[in-house]
């Protein structure tokens, strides 16, 4: 299905203490999400959703069971189909793990839990210097060998490239410090510019994770990897380039030699999304609140962008919808560097079969 390529990785080593020993998947040639993710040229506009798998399919409700996801996450059995159950109903050009961005805190021990309706929820919030110690080096094989396991059966399985993914500092630190989903970030920020050494202390902590998680996804066959910085829209583009950025620039840097696409997204990040790209992106994400057009002018040449398809839109009648996704297409002018997705995640409510019918509509599209 794919050829592989060994490689070593040197800030791996100065970021652990220890060589690891990479395999990174060279790119299939008939992929047309990882070509776009190159610009390169091809046929099809790719298109995938974020929160493509989950609460909007009748057949995730079916198999999920009640409980925690987390416990949903450690049953490889049961992450592998629900990452392919949107690959099948959808016929998207990417599959994207079936996790959680809380997963490595949780395995290490953090105490944290995510309730449906809520979001992750922490027992005992990160709240000061003596909290660091509750931070230990994730070992992914040892700490996640169910997600490890979930991307071996996807990857014998799929026919479309897997995508991994991380949460980036600041947005898994934004669930650590306030304890649970926040509109206001006040204990994170106040944090962060009160104390900015335990704040440069724990996001460090969180960068190490997801680095040693994405390198764990990559060495068992993810192609391709999104770093999710959903939440960093909250900060000012000074305070994401001083507080935020340098953490997800150490993460992408990383796992840069892997070679696998590196897509970086955040919701309200339009303001600063030089900084997203500036951070060491391949692809940027984009929401919803600028087009694409202008989006390209404010990243560098060759770059790819990935979005942006309003969520809240997919509600109207299917002639608005057809016409929205119309627009994207026409915004992005037929750049070989575009990959269509939503503007942030697929809501709960969400008709499965406008997102066929979208699809579909990316698919016949020639621009
Ligand atoms: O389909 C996919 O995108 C793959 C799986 C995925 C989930 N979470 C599954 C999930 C991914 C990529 C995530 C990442 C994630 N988790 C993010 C970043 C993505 C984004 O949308 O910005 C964030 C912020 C989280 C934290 C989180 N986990 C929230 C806010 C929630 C919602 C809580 C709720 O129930 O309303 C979750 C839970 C969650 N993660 C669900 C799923 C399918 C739904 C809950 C469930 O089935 O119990």
């Amino acid at each position: 299905m794919f050829s592989v390529s060994v490689w070593l990785h040197d800030s791996a080593e100065a970021d652990f203490g220890r060589a690891r020993t990479l395999v990174a998947v060279t790119a299939r040639p008939d992929s047309n999400f990882l070509a776009a993710c190159r610009s390169q040229p091809h046929e099809v506009t790719p298109v995938w959703f974020m929160r493509q798998a989950g609460r909007s399919l009748p057949e995730y409700r079916e198999i999920r069971g009640p409980g925690s996801i987390i416990d949903a996450i450690a049953n490889p059995d049961l992450s592998t189909e629900i990452t392919l159950q949107p690959v099948r109903r959808y016929g998207v050009d990417a599959a994207i793990l079936f996790s959680d961005i809380v997963t490595p805190a949780h395995a290490i021990g953090f105490g944290l839990d995510v309730v449906p309706g809520v979001g992750p929820v922490v027992e005992k919030p990160f709240a000061s210097r003596d909290d660091l110690q509750r931070f230990r080096p994730l070992d992914a094989e040892a700490d996640t060998p169910y997600v490890l396991e979930t991307i071996d059966n996807l990857v014998a399985e799929l026919d479309i490239p897997l995508i991994g993914f991380a949460g980036a500092p600041f947005t898994v630190a934004s669930y650590l410090v306030e304890g649970r989903p926040s509109r206001t970030y006040t204990k994170t920020k106040s944090m962060m510019k009160g104390d900015p050494e335990l704040w440069f202390a724990l996001a460090d902590r969180l960068a190490d994770l997801a680095i040693e998680s994405l390198l764990s996804q990559i060495a068992h066959g993810a192609e391709a990897v999104q770093l999710f910085d959903s939440w960093a829209g909250a900060l000012s583009a000074a305070d994401y380039e001083k507080y935020a950025m340098p953490h997800s620039a150490r993460v992408l840097e990383a796992v840069k030699a892997t070679g696998v696409p590196r897509i970086h997204f955040g919701v309200g990040t339009g303001e600063f999304l030089h900084l997203i790209a500036a951070a060491g992106a391949d692809v940027v994400g984009v929401d919803w609140r600028i087009p694409l057009n202008v989006a390209r002018s404010r990243v560098p040449e060759g770059l790819a962008l990935q979005g942006n398809l309003d969520s809240s839109i997919l509600a109207a009648p299917w002639g608005v919808v057809a016409d929205e996704v119309d627009a994207v297409l026409a915004a992005n002018g037929g750049h070989p560097g575009h990959i269509f997705n939503l503007g942030h995640g697929v809501q709960p409510e969400t008709d499965p079969t406008v997102l066929e019918r979208v699809v579909e509509r990316v698919h016949a599209y020639r621009g």
